[in-house]
């Protein structure tokens, strides 16, 4: 059974990560994907790897450049003949303890985090078909749980929460879905990114935190956004979709 088959699907952030499995397996399902990122090489990558019985085409953007967002999204839609779904992917980490944080790393995530996933739902939306399209926002486990030296990051995922939360609300109307994820610890560049945990911290802190399934494969992920945008979650909207191994027990 594939899925998607004859369906149109926006992706951030596909170049790396949970964007590039969330592209294999809505390729494999038979989804016509439309993969956007910053980086042009790992877009390239992603193209290369997915194979099934869908496609891929891909486009180089910053989600925040809100000129070239609108440009992105009508040349999606132009391409692919329509977007059944809007997968928000694209984001970025950076820990810092508060007596350093700095207001610029502060804007950056929100900017990256908030905005460009409010942009891409915005410019979406001008496609999605009432009574089945579906938005998918990836939150995380910090917008609901502390972890030291994540405050900014934590902040700017939260508000993705929210939004989501409040977007599902408004779009009801319209039958249109909206379902925030929120992953726990995931193995990607993300979390490999040596700036993830500055010199001095407790490490045993967040050993405890990812303890009781460890940390996920980015597939493990891939595979439940590929369920809450498919037909199978036709009645699930407004709801934050934790995936976090047992993380909030
Ligand atoms: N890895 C985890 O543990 C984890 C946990 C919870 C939530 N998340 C969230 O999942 C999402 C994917 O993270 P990942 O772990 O796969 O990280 P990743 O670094 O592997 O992938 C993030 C992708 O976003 C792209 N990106 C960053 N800034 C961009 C911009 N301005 N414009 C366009 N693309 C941009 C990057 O180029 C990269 O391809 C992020 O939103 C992240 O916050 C990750």
């Amino acid at each position: 059974m594939n899925r998607y088959d004859g369906v149109k699907v926006l992706l951030t952030g596909a170049a790396s990560g949970i964007g590039r499995a969330t592209v294999n397996r809505l390729v494999a399902e038979g989804a016509a994907v439309c993969a956007v990122d910053i980086s042009e090489a790992g877009l390239a990558e992603t193209a290369a790897g997915a194979t099934g019985p869908g496609k891929v085409v891909t486009r180089v953007v910053d989600v925040t450049d809100e000129p070239a967002v609108i440009e992105t999204v009508a040349e999606a839609a132009a391409t692919l003949g329509g977007i059944d779904v809007l997968v928000n992917v694209a984001g970025v980490h950076k820990t810092t303890p508060i007596e350093t944080l700095a207001v610029a790393d502060l804007i950056m995530l929100f900017n990256v985090n908030l905005v460009g996933t409010a942009l891409f739902c915005r410019e979406a939306l001008k496609h999605l078909p009432d009574g089945t399209g579906v938005i998918i926002n990836t939150s995380s486990l910090s917008a609901t749980q502390g972890n030291p030296y994540m405050t900014a990051y934590s902040a700017s995922k939260g508000a993705v929460l929210s939004f989501s939360l409040s977007l599902a609300a408004e779009l009801s109307a319209r039958r249109i879905r909206v379902v925030p994820i929120s992953p726990g610890s995931v193995d990607t560049a993300l979390t490999r990114n040596a700036d993830m945990f500055p010199e001095g911290i407790d490490l045993g802190y967040y050993g405890r935190l990812f303890a009781p399934f460890g940390i996920a494969e980015p597939e493990q992920i891939a595979s439940v956004i590929a369920f809450a945008g498919s037909s199978d979650a036709a009645y699930m909207t407004g709801v934050n979709l934790r995936v976090d191994g047992g993380s909030h027990q």
